[in-house]
This record gives structure tokens, sequence and C-alpha cells, in this order.
């Protein structure tokens, strides 16, 4: 879609003004590996950045021989960024991973020189929130199993353990991003909500908190899962709490596959404790599509079995799209960090007239005095100064009154600590 001024309209609202950088843009160099959506196509484009995209991975050859003169690279899951890789990236600015998990790049690597990574991890929130809304009616009205007996030939048109949602109650676990948009839909179809979140969330509409875990799984008609994969959060859905559950109620899991116990789960099912499942992660995933996949589940009676598509929409591809590369855009052009997963957090207004440099350095004492002193031999007025650290590097952004920028630049390459050091304007 394209806006009156000739950008994408959806860029053209979000796009950043920025003073002129030093360095052209049509000279900044980003590689699309792996099919990235158009989105991020078109923004880049906006943008006058040089383009270059591929529809798969690269080899590890052709990784690192592309990567020599990149400035921005933008991947998905497929394609692995290591230590190895990044040692040929010289000119990388940022890395961006246009899907949920940076588990692909060595993100210490790429934090010790100086290269920031994006991702966007909740772009797809809505798309899950929706299938789960699916879900619950589906199997109060047991349309998986009606579905797979026409499919098959036969006619059972039946009524006996069907109900309506409206009027019951649906138990979240974990009200975070999905959890409490699952929420606020249940609600307009005439459900009571109940959620149960370890940390303090604020309810949505009339969602109303609950104390703890089994207080949820005993009062809900339907429980649905959406916590996070964590030690606490491993099998929490296991013999007991199935046990606890409201006698005939539903279960859905769409977060981590490692949350349920599947054979317990199978078993409750089979019991008549619980009357059916939708469940879309599993303890171990294929990596690509394939044929075999094998689980407890398969066989068991109203159970909807989806293959970790929750978040896999159109949308949802391109809200990542437009997420990620807006946050590449902002960090070249203004140095903002916000939402890296590995790096200092810095977003910092830009100051008009003045000049930005910023400087990645390792995180030791004296760092500060050292910039100072060049600073001040310079005779230049500093007009902001923000130092972000993590345990490993810190992340210096200054804004300069006179355009000794270079000077100040060149100097601070200099310093033994200095890992990275950029003039914005
Ligand atoms: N099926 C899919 O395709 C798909 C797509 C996107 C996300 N997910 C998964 O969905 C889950 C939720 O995602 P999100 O974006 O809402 O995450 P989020 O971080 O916004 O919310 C998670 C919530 O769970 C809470 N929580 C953590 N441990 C808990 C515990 N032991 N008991 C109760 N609450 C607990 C947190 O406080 C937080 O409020 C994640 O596991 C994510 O990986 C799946």
């Amino acid at each position: 879609m394209v806006g009156p001024s000739g950008r994408p309209a959806t860029y053209a609202a979000c796009t950043v003004k920025v003073p002129a950088t030093s360095f052209p843009k049509d000279m900044i160099k980003v590689l699309l590996l792996e099919s990235i959506n158009q989105t991020a196509i078109d923004i880049f484009k906006a943008e006058g950045f040089q383009l270059e995209t591929a529809p798969g991975a690269l080899t590890p050859e052709e990784l690192d021989a592309r990567l020599k003169d990149v400035h921005v690279l933008g991947i998905r899951s497929k394609m692995q960024l290591k230590a190895g890789a990044l040692q040929h990236a010289n000119k990388l600015l940022a890395v961006g991973c246009f899907c949920i998990g940076t588990n692909q790049v060595d993100l210490e690597a790429a934090n010790s020189i100086g290269v920031p990574v994006f991702n966007a991890p909740f772009s797809n929130t809505r798309s899950v929130a929706e299938m789960v809304i699916c879900e619950v009616i589906a199997l109060a009205r047991q349309l998986g199993d009606r579905s797979a007996e026409v499919h098959r030939g036969t006619w059972k048109k039946v009524s006996k353990g069907c109900y309506e949602v409206r009027g019951k109650t649906l138990g979240i676990v974990g009200y975070g991003h999905i959890g409490s948009q699952v929420g606020v839909l249940a609600e307009m179809l005439g459900m009571t909500v109940k959620y149960f979140d370890t940390a303090s969330r604020m309810p949505m509409g009339n969602n109303m908190p609950l104390g703890s875990l089994k207080e949820l799984l005993s009062g809900s008609d339907f429980v649905t899962l959406h916590v996070p994969a964590s030690k606490e959060t491993t099998n929490m859905i296991s013999r007991w709490e199935l046990m606890h559950m409201r006698k005939g109620s539903y279960l859905i899991n769409a977060s981590r596959g490692q949350v349920v116990d599947l054979a317990s789960l199978a078993e409750a099912i089979r019991s008549g404790r619980v009357a059916g499942t939708a469940v879309d992660v599993y303890p171990t995933e294929p990596e690509t599509n394939s044929d075999g996949f094998l689980t407890e589940l398969q066989g068991v009676p109203n159970v909807i079995l989806t293959p970790h598509i929750g978040g896999s929409t159109e949308e949802a591809q391109a809200a990542i799209g437009r997420e990620v590369a807006l946050a590449l855009v902002k960090y070249v052009t203004t140095g903002s960090t916000a939402g890296a997963v590995n790096f200092p957090q810095m977003d910092f207004p830009i100051l008009p007239g003045s000049h930005r440099i910023l400087n990645v350095h390792q995180n030791v004492p004296g760092v500060l005095k050292n910039v100072n002193n060049i600073i001040a031999d310079l005779n230049v007025n500093i007009k902001a100064q923000v130092n972000v650290t993590d345990s490993n590097i810190g992340y210096l952004v200054m804004d300069l009154e006179k355009d000794l920028s270079h000077e100040v630049e060149a100097a601070l390459k200099d310093l033994p600590t200095s890992i990275k050091t950029r003039i914005l304007y």
C-alpha cells in the first residue's frame, strides 16, 4: 500500500525525521535473506538504503563473503549467525531477526563487536489470540471430530456434549501480551474471564485476577495457557493439575511445548476428566515441514492438533517486517537501541543543531574520563551525553555543539577501550 507521499502508507506514519547523515544513506547496504516480508523492503527503499534480497538462507561460506560489506543484515529463523561469521562483518552495524526468536544468532558475540540485534516478539499477538478464541468454540462444539467424520464419509449429527460458550468461564494462565488479548476477545463472546499471572497485571475490561493456579483450574470451563518457557512453567500442567481441572472442561496450549505433560493430558481426556484439548506446540517439533510427526494425542477424541501456527498469518508477517525494519532504520539514523535484545537500551531524542557521535566501548573503569578529556582538549561543548552499560559493554551517545565531530571521532577510535565509533550527523 502506497501513501500520498509515495512512501508505503504504514511507514509514512512512523518515520523518524533526522538531520542528514554524515554517511550517505545510499551507501548503507542492507542484505535481507530468507524472503523477508515486502513491508520491510518498502521501508528500506523509502529510506534510500541500498538493498539486496535473497529468497533463502546462505551457506556459511556465502555468508562470510557477503557480510564483508554489509551494514544491516536481516534474517529469519533458519540463517545461523555465529561468532565465526561475525568476525568477517567489519562494517556490520545491526542485525534484524524478522521473527520472534533470536536463538539463531550468537548474541554475546554480536554484543562484543558492538552490533545490536533486533526482533519482533509481539507482532503476532493478535493472530495467536484469534486462533485461541476459534479453538474455544471448536472444542465446545467438537468441530474437529465432526469435520474429520464427514471427510471420512460418516454422518454423525449430535448435540450431546456440545455447548455454547456464552456464559462459560475462560481461565487464562499468563496474562501478558497474548493472554490479555484473549481475555478481551472472550468477553465479547459473553464469557466470564479469570486469569492467573505470577506478576501483577492490570485487568482488561471485566477480566478478574485470581490468586492461584489451583483456583483458576477448578473454576474454569476452559483453560488457556500463555506463559513463557521457564523452569517454573515446565510441566506446569501435569497429572495433578489435570485432576484439579473442573470435570468436563477443556485445555488449550498455544504457548510452549514443555508447559504441558502430553501423556497425562491424553489420559485425562480418555478418562473423561478433560473434555477436549487444542494443542499448537509440542515438547519437540520438526525443524522443517515433513511427514511422520508423532504425539501422544493423535487419535484421542475432541483433540485439535496444529503445527505451531498460532502466530502464522499474513498480517503477523507484515507486522514483523514493519517492526524490525523500523527498529533498524531508527538505530542506523538516530542510534536508538530500544528493543535490542543484546544491547544496552538508549532512545534519546534528536537535539536540533547538534552533532551526534556513538561510541561502543568495553565496560571498564575510566572510559568516560578519557572521553571527556578528548572533548575538553578539543574545546567542544557537550549538549547531551548518555552512557548506558551492560556487564560487557558501554554505549555512549553524545550530542556536541560544534562540528568537530570528525576530530572527536578519530580520537575516540584511538582509545584502546573503543569497540565501534560512528558519527551520525
Ligand atoms: N503458538 C504460537 O505460534 C506462538 C506465537 C507467539 C507466542 N507464543 C508463546 O506464547 C507465550 C506467551 O507469549 P506473550 O507474548 O503473551 O508473552 P508475555 O511475556 O507477554 O506474557 C507471558 C506472561 O506469563 C506470565 N508468567 C510467567 N510465568 C508464569 C507462571 N509460572 N504462572 C503464571 N504466569 C506466568 C508473565 O508474568 C507474563 O505476564 C510464550 O510462551 C510465547 O513463546 C506462541
